[in-house]
């Protein structure tokens, strides 16, 4: 069931968005070679605390952190590790939920450290691309979930990479998954309904470099490429609301 909020709980889940995008702004800079994704994971949580905010990733299903740091070829879920020290030429996609006054946000960026190839930079700034296209189509009047996953699939086609079929974008905003689901590739299997006033959902393009085919680690959390090519991943929350569709990850 589709949950629609309110203008009060729209502003209230803005506020927590907001202060996502800041937490990204103020992290993002820090997101170079030498930290580990431990200390990554350290610094989103110490901002959240400043904050009086919590991570509602932590203890989601027993995941132990507030971030989901996802280097290379993780397409999602890499669970910080002091061991994990980030390399020129690597990428990390930090995937982070804020639950700010019992309002949840969800937001994904993915950095590049140093130079990397320009087949992986390419990679990053098509996937980026696709979400903002998926953005776009979710605009348009009368738009439906699958326009979404239409918008990122053929772009994505065109330079024949993988979209990740296993997850999917979601609902979010009282919980950190609510319906719809919001897929990457069109199924006449999927439901596809129409984007209404007061839906707040993520869209979240996890697009890889060769298959689109994944594995989970025996962790139980990290979702690697089966091919263990690189993969990417952009994500914002938006509302549908009076004046269209609003990015609330991104003001
Ligand atoms: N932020 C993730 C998403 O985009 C959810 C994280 S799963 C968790 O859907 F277990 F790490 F919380
Ligand atoms: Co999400």
């Amino acid at each position: 069931m589709i949950q629609l909020k309110d203008e009060y709980q729209i502003s209230k889940i803005r506020s927590s968005c907001h202060l996502l995008s800041d937490m990204f702004d103020e992290v993002g800079p820090q997101v170079v070679e030498g930290i580990s994704t431990y200390d990554i994971d350290r610094l989103c949580e110490s901002f959240m605390k400043k904050h009086h905010a919590k991570g509602p990733c932590k203890g989601y299903f027993g995941y132990p952190n507030v971030t989901c740091t996802s280097v290379n070829s993780t397409v999602i879920h890499g669970i910080p590790s002091k061991k994990e020290i980030l390399q020129e030429g690597d990428i990390i996609s930090i995937d982070v939920c804020i639950d700010l006054d019992g309002y949840i946000s969800d937001s994904t960026h993915t950095y590049e450290i140093g130079k990397v190839s320009e087949k992986v930079h390419q990679l990053n700034v098509e996937t980026r691309k696709s979400l903002y296209l998926g953005i776009e189509a979710a605009s348009k009047p009368n738009a439906r979930i699958q326009d979404i996953a239409q918008a990122v699939s053929s772009h994505c086609r065109k330079f024949k990479y993988g979209v990740v079929k296993d997850y999917c974008g979601h609902g979010v905003g009282f919980e950190i998954h609510e319906d719809p689901e919001v897929p990457n590739y069109v199924s006449l299997a999927n439901p596809n309904p129409r984007i209404k006033k007061g839906m707040v959902f993520a869209i979240e393009p996890m697009i890889n470099m060769g298959t689109w085919k994944v594995e989970v680690l025996r962790d139980n959390w990290t979702v690697k490429t089966l091919d263990r090519l690189p993969s990417c991943h952009w994500e914002h929350t938006v509302a549908m609301t009076e004046n269209g569709l609003e990015i609330l990850t991104e003001y």
